[in-house]
């Protein structure tokens, strides 16, 4: 059997979301911009994509950026906000656990004379608003902080954030990359003023993401050259990737959602079963489709590959640097110990996981688990 468990990395495209970009290739692919009959073609799907995206959001379709994804989102979001508002102050609030997008942005920022804070998050992965109020200073022109935590899928509460940035006029961006189609957003209702998206994590295709951005004159392009895209994103414009985005927002699903949760607390309740296994993360105010679990005295790397071998698909918290294994900066901000980070995997379901595949993950995970702690030099 083989089993994907890794859909925080990406999903599979739907295939109706390939069957709505299809014609995009062969058939009607014209430029967006060019005036000529394909060219319109081109341009309505553009047009009717935005909308939807829009729609779900509760949006105004001119306030949808097409992006080429998070990555690029967050990046236009941060600092495009940051060189456009440079006059009015230089002060940048965001938390320990952004997904490195947002704090390799913020990094660089630093670079360029700006001054970032970096919120601690509580044990159990949230960031306290009020932390946010108390760290807001004169010169604060952005505030930063993901919706749903990538690794451990804690949602926060971006209410309350929102309400203490508008109060002291300040723009605040929210990275929804993971928590779109799984927690309601509506732009009307919360006080986000810029929020990324990425399509292939919700079985849209890849590089193709959406900012919304509440005002345009807020914001100061990164790269230059046409006026697609409100002339904030240039380039010849992805029509295929957004119309098989749309497709993917149409398809979502409260219903899958709901599945979703059934079988992750059902996958968390049999992997607690294991001795010295630890959640990661609040159980509630999670993403439905985020399970990370820790395990003492072995390695993720280790269980990774030994689930490998079995056709499981799973990730670590921690990422190869320099070859050199560091545990994840994530499970480190909520205050897990490095030898306890060390040993931690994520499993991400969709909404195509089934339940005899949780089964035999369920199994598998005890076995490999068992297996490394009998020849583990790290204590048991
Ligand atoms: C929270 C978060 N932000 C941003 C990104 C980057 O998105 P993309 O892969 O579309 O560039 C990801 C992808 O893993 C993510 O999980």
């Amino acid at each position: 059997m083989r089993v994907y468990l890794d859909n925080a990395a990406t999903t599979k495209t739907a295939p109706e979301v390939a069957e709505a970009m299809q014609p995009f290739f062969v058939e009607k692919y014209g430029n967006a911009s060019s005036m000529h009959s394909f060219g319109e073609e081109a341009k309505e799907a553009l047009e009717n994509a935005r909308q939807l995206i829009a729609n779900y959001v509760n949006a105004e379709p001119e306030q949808i950026i097409f992006t080429s994804g998070g990555t690029e989102g967050d990046n236009l979001a941060i600092k495009g906000t940051a060189y456009a508002l440079k006059n009015k102050g230089k002060h940048i609030i965001t938390s320990k656990f952004e997904h490195p997008a947002v704090l390799e942005c913020c990094q660089s920022l630093e670079k360029r004379g700006f001054d970032v804070t970096y919120l601690n998050v509580s044990r159990d992965g949230f960031v306290n608003p009020e932390d946010v109020r108390k760290a807001i200073r004169d010169d604060t022109i952005l505030v930063t902080v993901m919706h749903a935590n990538n690794e451990i899928g804690t949602i926060q509460d971006v209410e309350s954030i929102g309400k203490i940035c508008s109060e002291k006029d300040i723009v605040f961006h929210t990275d929804a990359v993971q928590s779109l189609g799984k927690v309601l957003l509506d732009v009307k209702e919360v006080n986000v003023d810029i929020v990324s998206f990425s399509a292939h994590k919700i079985h849209g295709p890849k590089s193709i993401g959406a900012l919304f951005v509440r005002d345009k004159k807020q914001l100061q392009p990164l790269f230059h050259g046409g006026a697609q895209e409100f002339s904030l994103c240039p380039g010849t414009e992805n029509v295929s990737g957004a119309v098989g985005f749309a497709k993917a927002v149409d398809m979502l699903s409260e219903t899958d959602v709901k599945r979703m949760t059934e079988l992750r607390d059902y996958l968390i309740e049999k992997l607690l079963e294991i001795p010295e296994a630890c959640l990661n993360g609040s159980r509630e105010n999670r993403l439905c489709n985020n399970v990370n679990v820790s395990f003492s005295h072995i390695e993720g790397e280790s269980i990774l590959l030994g689930l490998d071998d079995q056709g499981v698909a799973v990730s670590t918290g921690s990422a190869c640097t320099s070859k050199k294994l560091e545990p994840s900066h994530v499970l480190l901000a909520l205050g897990v110990k490095p030898e306890e980070a060390h040993g931690s995997i994520r499993l991400s379901l969709s909404k195509y996981t089934a339940k005899e595949e949780i089964d035999y993950v369920i199994k598998a995970v005890k076995e490999v688990v068992e297996s490394l702690r009998k020849i583990s030099p790290l204590g048991k």
